[in-house]
């Protein structure tokens, strides 16, 4: 596991930038694996700064994102569909036919999960997954439990996690209470995978991740099991580790 910390989000945010626009620059028709949610957004914003300096090339390049909530239509401005297109995929040059996000309106839940799994598959797997950490220490949706999933599945969320993504729609209510996620083996079967954490709030779910035993009670502790990990934190989430 190597850890790199830096010392603000955006200094942060720059590094993981550069370490996807390096990955692609090796590889032209990378595969990368997506995260939503406030972590990565400053990511993007360089990614795109980027591609608009021509620095980054998305053409060739596949993207499979980790989740979507179950019953969010892809135009729903809470969806994770909304949410790449908005802050990302509208602003470069990947194609839509290149663009994998699970479908949280598909009529068969199981199916749509399985076909995903495929889809990840048949293009050969993910050459760089980028992670966020849920304060509980969930990736994607795979919320601490006494069991994990293996693959792509359909996911109850946690009431920690219904709270925290509430600040998002109009009342806790709102928040859908089930995702499709990739399942643990999914994200570490990535060849390569960045973990960016930012703030305080994230210090003690860096700390168990880092330095913790494995457990499912941790699900990015099983982060520490793969031989391409990098953890790349701000000052704030690396507060607790020495
Ligand atoms: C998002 C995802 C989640 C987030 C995590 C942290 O696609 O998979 O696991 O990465 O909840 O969210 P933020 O970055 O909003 O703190």
């Amino acid at each position: 596991m190597r850890i790199i910390v830096e010392k603000d989000y955006q200094a942060m945010s720059k590094k993981a930038a550069l370490m996807v626009a390096s990955q692609i620059t090796l590889k032209t028709d990378s595969n990368l694996g997506l995260a939503t949610g406030a972590t990565p957004l400053a990511m993007y914003e360089k990614l795109i700064e980027m591609y608009k300096q021509n620095e980054v090339d998305f053409s060739e390049v596949q993207s499979f994102n980790l989740d979507e909530y179950c019953g969010l239509k892809a135009e729903h401005p809470n969806s994770y569909h909304y949410y790449m297109y908005d802050n990302f995929f509208n602003k470069i040059n990947i194609k839509k036919e290149n663009i994998h996000i699970p479908d949280g309106s598909a009529e068969d839940f199981n199916k749509e999960c399985r076909d995903y799994e495929e889809s990840i598959k048949k293009e050969r797997g993910i050459d760089l997954q980028i992670l966020g950490i849920g304060s509980n220490g969930h990736i994607g949706f795979n919320e601490p439990a006494e069991s994990l999933n293996v693959a792509t599945e359909v996911v109850d969320l946690t009431e920690e996690t219904i709270a925290a993504n509430s600040r998002y729609f109009d009342s806790k209510e709102e928040v859908p209470k089930k995702a499709i996620s990739m399942g643990m083996a999914t994200i570490l079967k990535a060849d390569r995978i960045v973990l960016l954490a930012s703030g305080k709030n994230k210090a003690e779910a860096i700390k168990d991740t880092v330095s913790g035993k494995i457990s499912t009670k941790v699900p990015a502790s099983l982060l520490q099991t793969h031989p391409e990990i990098t953890v790349l934190l701000d000052q704030e989430a690396a507060s607790l580790i020495s």
